[in-house]
């Protein structure tokens, strides 16, 4: 039998980097008592030109850290890590697991002229759990799919604003555009901290969709249903980790600053 776990016991997040931190704000915004450690593994950054066996090494590696610190509940904040490792992590740790995928049906809906665009990383675009995504909700629209090659880098860096950052957006949201798209899915973490850069060159009709707010409720939805949920009225705890060097504690704070 398991030992009881305790309400007051803190969430455990993970991404490949500073990515998650984006999913992370909507997490404190729907659970503002929760206690939370969150994990970038920005040492192994980028996961999304990696190999599904070497993410999912990664993932076990970060769970057994998140549960060796006395996690109650794992979230993986990272589309491509989801895709990769969320089946085998489920079948091997027996606490609540979320992950999350680009957000395809909900733009589906929300499209007007049934063309959608998404942005995000090779691997996810690659993985099996997207096609599956396209098969199931995918149908009656025009999916218009980019790899955003080299922006998770740059976005590890915290240089969000630099020219070099903008050219690469411009080059990958180009086709989206092109195809007429009037619903992009930012299907990386990662994306959202250069959502008003993406925003300014595809223009304000275009509606922009990520899935931290989905995330967070949820993980409410679990934790309630599993009796979890902490019940004091506390503000939570929020502890960073990370693999990476320690410059990137700083951009960590930085960039968590600015959501
Ligand atoms: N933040 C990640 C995602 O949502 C992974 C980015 C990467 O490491 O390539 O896909």
């Amino acid at each position: 039998m398991c030992p009881a776990i305790a309400v007051s016991a803190p969430v455990g997040v993970m991404d490949s980097g500073v990515g998650g931190l984006t999913v992370l704000k909507h997490l404190t915004r729907q659970l503002p008592h929760e206690h939370f450690i969150y994990f970038a593994d920005s040492a192994y950054a980028p996961y999304g030109n990696q190999s599904a066996v070497k993410i999912q090494q990664r993932c076990f590696t970060i769970a057994e850290t998140l549960i060796a610190q006395g996690a109650k509940a794992l979230v993986v904040a990272c589309n491509t890590a989801t895709a990769a490792a969320i089946t085998p992590m489920r079948e091997h740790f027996p606490l609540p697991i979320i992950g999350m995928e680009p957000a395809v049906k909900p733009a589906a809906a929300a499209s007007k002229n049934n063309i959608i665009g998404v942005l995000a990383t090779t691997g996810t675009l690659q993985s099996a759990q997207f096609a599956a995504l396209l098969e199931h909700y995918g149908h009656g629209v025009q999916v218009v799919t980019q790899a955003c090659v080299g922006l998770v880098e740059r976005i590890e860096q915290g240089l969000l604003d630099q020219p070099e950052t903008i050219t690469l957006l411009n080059t990958y949201c180009q086709p989206l555009i092109d195809a007429g798209a009037d619903t992009i899915v930012l299907g990386c973490t990662h994306y959202p901290f250069v959502r008003t850069h993406i925003q300014k060159i595809v223009g304000p009709d275009v509606t922009l969709i990520d899935t931290g707010a989905a995330v967070a409720k949820r993980l409410q939805q679990i934790l309630t249903q599993q009796d979890l949920l902490n019940t004091t009225s506390d503000q939570g705890q929020l502890q960073f980790l990370t693999s990476g060097k320690e410059e990137t504690q700083a951009i960590m704070r930085q960039l968590w600053q600015m959501l």
